[in-house]
Parts: structure tokens; sequence; C-alpha cells
């Protein structure tokens, strides 16, 4: 058996990337899955005291994002790019961290930077499940589908197709505005669906919503983790992901026999 690498990532701050990865992570849990939540932090990257880190009853730890190599300046710009993308060192990390922690045998949900590099090519190509979540606003849905356009511009320039998901974060009476943006924006940006093949419904999966309450009780560090409705969306969300990871590689792996 291995370990299934879940990133949650994106380009955009403050996108709900620490929340839904913690939500995903609990809910694998709670399914009896030995998991892990990991937080990459990169250099300069300011630490916290995090509220998610110091509540939730699983595993929890931080990782470092590798400072790039340092390259000889002459190199090509292709190859430049190339050696970057081909970088491999944190997977290498986390698999020897989570392996040490959890076992071979599990899931480790990983809170992604939103730098560039920690999505690059081979980050993406390790991955079991990327998610990518988007919150409600007009700009924060834009971001999402360029995040989401560019993760999937790379699996087909490498042919490396993983099921990349939309973590949608809306109060329910936001949610079918927000689908109707989305759904709008993903057709705009891929009007012949080069990157995403089926609809945009079919890609997306709703992220429990917090209320402020709960939010308020988090940041408290408050053990908000054992409202037994939170288990059962959380459950429930980990359980939908699974689902829509699997039509989603289906979809793929079609489209590419397809060209
Ligand atoms: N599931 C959710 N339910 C309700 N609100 C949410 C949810 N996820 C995110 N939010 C809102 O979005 C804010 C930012 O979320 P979060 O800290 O998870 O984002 P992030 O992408 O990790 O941000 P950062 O760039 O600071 O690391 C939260 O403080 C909260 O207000
Ligand atoms: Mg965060």
């Amino acid at each position: 058996m291995v370990l299934r690498i879940y990133l949650v990532g994106g380009f955009n701050g403050g996108s709900g990337r620490t929340l839904t990865a913690a939500l995903l992570a609990y809910g694998l849990h709670l399914q009896a899955h030995p998991t892990m939540l990991v937080r990459q932090t990169y250099e300069g990257s300011v630490s916290t005291i995090d509220p998610i880190e110091t509540t939730l009853p699983l595993p929890c730890c931080d990782l470092m994002l590798p400072a790039p190599y340092q390259l000889p300046a002459d190199l090509t710009a292709g190859l430049v790019t190339t050696i970057h993308g081909a970088d491999a060192r944190f997977t290498m990390a986390l698999m020897e961290r989570a392996t040490a922690e959890i076992g071979s045998d599990g899931d480790v949900v990983v809170d992604l930077c939103c730098h560039e590099r920690a999505l690059n090519a081979a980050a993406i190509r390790d991955a079991a499940v990327i998610l990518v979540p988007a919150r409600a606003s007009v700009p924060e849905i834009d971001w999402a589908v360029r995040s989401i356009s560019y993760i999937r511009d790379t699996q087909r320039y490498r042919n490396t197709p993983v099921a990349t998901l939309l973590a949608t974060i809306a109060p329910e009476s936001e949610r079918v505005r927000q689908m109707a943006l989305l759904g709008g924006m993903l057709r705009d940006c891929d009007p012949e669906r080069d990157l995403i093949p089926g609809e945009p419904a079919d890609i997306v999966v709703d992220v429990p919503f917090l209320d402020a309450a709960s939010l308020t009780a988090l940041l408290d560090e408050r053990p908000i983790w054992r409202d037994p409705q939170l288990i059962e969306r959380c459950r429930a969300f980990a359980a939908a992901v699974a689902v829509r990871a699997d039509r989603c590689m289906t979809m793929l792996t079609e489209d590419a026999d397809d060209l």
C-alpha cells in the first residue's frame, strides 16, 4: 500500500487552504484511515500558533518547502524551468515524515503555501488528489479558476493526470450564485474543454461551511471537533472528495485516450 497525498493549494492567500485541509484531514481520520495533516512553510514565512494544530485530534506538523536550487546563470530558461519543476525534495521529505508518523498506508493532507513552487510539476505528479479552495467573491473565484487552470495545464503538458477538484466554500444561501460564477469563468477560460473535459459541477465539492461562532471557537482553541454535526459533515466531505476524485480521474483518462 502507499501513502495518498492530498494537496490543498492555490495561488492566492486567504482562500481557505488551511481550513479545507483540516476539515478534509479530520474527515479522513473519522473514516479510520491513518491520517496526518502537514502545513507547508517556506523560508521567511511567519511562524504562528495554529489553533488547528493545537486542537485537531490527529498528527499535525509543519514542513518546510526547500529553498530553490542555486543554478548556474548561463542555463537556458527552459532548462531552469525543467529543473525546478522536477524538484521533488518536498514530497520526499513529506513521505519520510508521514511514514515515520502514520506508517506506509495512510492519508497525508498538505496545506500548501501559495508560493508557485509549492505546486511544481513534481508535487502535482506525486499527488493522489489536488483541491483548490474557492470562496464566494468574484476575485476569489477568479483566482481559484486561474490556479486550477495552471494545475491542469501542467498535468496535460507532462501527461500526469491527477484528480483536481474545486473545493467551494460558501454559506448555503450563496452556493447557487457561486456555482454559476465558477461555471461561467471555467468555461470562459477553457471553451474547448481541453483542461476540464466534463461539466464544471463534476469537479466541484462543497467544503463544510463554519459559522462565525465555530470560527471564533476555533480561534480561541476550543475543541470544535467534538461537535456531532461537524463530525458528520467532515465525514461526508471526505467521502464526497473520494467519489469526485474517482470520477475526475475517469474523465481525465478517457479524455487522454481520445486524443
Ligand atoms: N470552511 C469554511 N467555513 C467558513 N469560513 C471559511 C472556511 N474556510 C475558510 N473560511 C474563511 O476564510 C478565511 C481564510 O481561511 P484560511 O485561513 O483557511 O485560508 P488560507 O488560504 O489558509 O489563508 P493564508 O493565506 O492566511 O494561509 C477564514 O478565516 C474564514 O473566515
Ligand atoms: Mg493558511
